[in-house]
C-alpha cells in the first residue's frame, strides 16, 4: 500500500494536489507518528467556528498566536492536531480553526466532489472570522503555518497583509508565478516555504520558478525555501515511523518554519 500517494487535478486552471490517505484494511486512516501522541488541546468555538486551540505548558506570551492551517483532513485528522501541539511545545499558543465547515474530506472520500464546495468563498469567512477574532482578544501578532490546501490560504494571508510571517509547506493549489508576483508586489509578509522533491503539485520546478520572483533579496521583507528529497506531498503532516527519511524531513520542515517564524517576529 502506499501511504503517500497522488491525485492531480486540474480545476480552475490551477495545480491543485491532494493526498491520498493511507488506509488500513479496517477502513482506518493510519499515521504511524500521530499514533504515538495524544491531541493534548481541546476544542473550543470562536467567533462561531470550531477551532482547536493548544497552549503552551509554561509561560507564553499571548499577543502572539500561531494560526495552523491543515490540509483537507482537518481536525478529524489527529495528525493535524499533534502537529498543533508540536508548536505549542515550541511556546505558542496554536489555533486551528475548522474552516472547511465541519466537512473535512473523509478517508477515502470523493476529492472531486468534495472540491467545489472548498473553495476561497467558503472557506476564508471562517478563516477570517477566527483572525478578526484573535486581533480582538489583544493577539498583534499571527505566524501562520499552512499545510497542503492550508499554503493557499497562508498564501492569501500573506497577499492580504493580514499576519505577520507565513510559513507553508507542500502548497496546493497556487498559481504560479502569478501568486508570488502577487506577494512580491503588495506584501510586507515574509514568506517561507518547505517543498517536497516528490510533490507532483508543488513540483521542484515550480519551487524553482518561485524563487525567480522572491530569492536573491528580491523580496526584502524576507523568503527562505527548503527543499526535502526523498518525500512526497504531505511529508511535513504525516510521516512513517519506520522511514528514518520521512521522521527526518517532517522534523526538518518543522524545524526550519520554527526558526523562520521566531526571526521575524517582533
Ligand atoms: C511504513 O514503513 C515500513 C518500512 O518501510 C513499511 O513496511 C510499512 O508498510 C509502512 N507503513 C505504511 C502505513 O505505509
Ligand atoms: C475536535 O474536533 C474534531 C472534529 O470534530 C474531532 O475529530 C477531534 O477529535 C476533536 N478533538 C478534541 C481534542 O476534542
Ligand atoms: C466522485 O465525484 C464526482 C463528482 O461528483 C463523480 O463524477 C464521480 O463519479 C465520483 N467518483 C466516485 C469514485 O464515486
Ligand atoms: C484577500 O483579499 C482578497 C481581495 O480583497 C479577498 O478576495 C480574499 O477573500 C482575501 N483572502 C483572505 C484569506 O484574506
Amino acid at each position: 500500500m502506499q501511504l503517500f500517494g497522488f491525485v492531480l487535478l486540474s480545476l480552475l486552471s490551477v495545480v491543485r494536489a491532494v493526498v491520498v490517505p493511507a488506509v488500513d484494511s479496517s477502513g482506518h486512516f493510519h499515521s504511524p507518528l500521530a499514533l504515538e501522541a495524544t491531541p493534548q488541546g481541546k476544542n473550543v468555538t470562536i467567533n462561531g467556528i470550531l477551532t482547536y486551540v493548544t497552549l503552551p505548558k509554561g509561560r507564553f506570551d499571548p499577543s502572539i498566536a500561531v494560526l495552523l492551517l491543515t490540509d483537507i483532513f482537518g481536525l478529524p485528522s489527529p495528525d493535524n492536531l499533534v502537529l498543533a501541539d508540536q508548536w505549542a511545545a515550541a511556546g505558542f499558543a496554536t489555533y486551528v480553526p475548522d474552516y472547511l465547515n465541519g466537512d473535512a474530506l473523509p478517508m477515502g472520500g470523493n476529492i472531486t466532489a468534495w472540491a467545489p464546495n472548498h473553495g476561497e468563498a467558503q472557506t476564508t469567512p471562517p478563516l477570517l472570522a477566527v483572525v478578526s477574532a484573535l486581533k480582538a482578544r489583544g493577539v498583534k501578532q499571527i505566524a501562520t503555518t499552512g499545510y497542503c490546501f492550508g499554503g493557499l490560504y497562508t498564501t492569501r494571508l500573506v497577499q492580504n497583509n493580514t499576519i505577520t510571517v507565513g510559513t507553508m509547506a507542500h502548497p496546493s493549489s497556487l498559481d504560479v508565478p502569478t501568486d508570488f508576483q502577487r506577494i512580491k508586489a503588495q506584501s510586507h509578509v515574509p514568506v517561507e516555504i518547505n517543498n517536497a522533491e516528490l510533490d507532483t503539485g508543488f513540483t521542484p520546478v515550480l519551487a524553482v520558478e518561485t524563487d525567480g520572483v522572491l530569492d536573491d533579496g528580491q523580496y526584502p521583507p524576507g523568503y527562505f525555501r527548503r527543499q526535502f528529497n526523498g518525500v512526497g506531498h504531505g511529508f511535513a503532516v504525516r510521516a512513517n515511523a519506520s522511514e528514518p527519511v520521512q521522521v527526518a524531513a517532517k522534523q526538518g520542515a518543522f524545524d526550519s518554519s520554527l526558526a523562520f517564524i521566531k526571526k521575524h517576529l517582533e
